[in-house]
């Protein structure tokens, strides 16, 4: 019952925010300043899950792309990033990634009889920052050990 109480509060206090509804931390409910390849239109919030996504299937975390930056304290003090700074080339590195997967979709895939698969950060980093060379010969049972016939 006591949670209702600040949703309320919010309401009355910004009646033309549909954000309201939920309570984030005043961080979160900010617009971000530096997008250039996703929406404009996404919260901080939003991104903050598709940056969930490109964390993971990267194998990283936000530092790979990210700096810290005392001007952006956490609350426990410690500092927090400035994630509108582009100062990380693997930011900008990912940029371009994020370019490239959109046109991919869009243009390839989509010409795909009945696609359903869309490509994403994962399919080719499967968790790492550098994608790793496909080889064959690694997914193939050695053949020593399977095809020579035992006496
Ligand atoms: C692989 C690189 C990469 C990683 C890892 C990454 N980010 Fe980002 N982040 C970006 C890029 C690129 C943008 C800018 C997107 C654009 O220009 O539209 C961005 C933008 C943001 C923004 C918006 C900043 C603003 O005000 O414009 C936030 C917030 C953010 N990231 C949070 C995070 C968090 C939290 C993590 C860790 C969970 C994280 N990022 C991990 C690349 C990354
Ligand atoms: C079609 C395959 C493919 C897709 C999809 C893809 N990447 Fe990449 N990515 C690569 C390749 C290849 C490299 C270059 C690796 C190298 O040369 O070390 C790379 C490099 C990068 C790097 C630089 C790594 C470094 O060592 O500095 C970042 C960051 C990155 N990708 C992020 C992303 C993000 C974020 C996405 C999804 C929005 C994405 N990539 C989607 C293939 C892909």
């Amino acid at each position: 019952m006591a949670a209702l109480v600040p949703v309320a509060f919010a309401i009355a206090a910004a009646p033309s925010q549909q954000a309201a509804q939920s309570t984030p931390p005043v961080s979160e409910s900010e617009s971000p300043k530096n997008l250039q390849v996703l929406s404009k239109d996404l919260t901080v919030r939003q991104v903050k899950e598709i940056m969930d996504d490109w964390t993971d299937a990267l194998g990283v975390d936000c530092s790979t792309c990210h700096v810290r930056d005392m001007d952006h304290p956490l609350p426990n003090g410690r500092p927090g990033y400035d994630y509108a700074g582009d100062s990380k080339q693997e930011k900008r590195t990912a940029r371009v990634m994020y370019a490239m997967t959109e046109e991919i979709n869009a243009r390839y895939v989509a010409a795909v009889p009945n696609s359903g698969i869309p490509v994403t950060c994962g399919t080719c980093h499967r968790g790492h920052l550098s994608p790793v060379p496909f080889n064959s010969a690694e997914t193939k049972t050695p053949v020593n050990s399977s095809n020579t016939a035992q006496p």
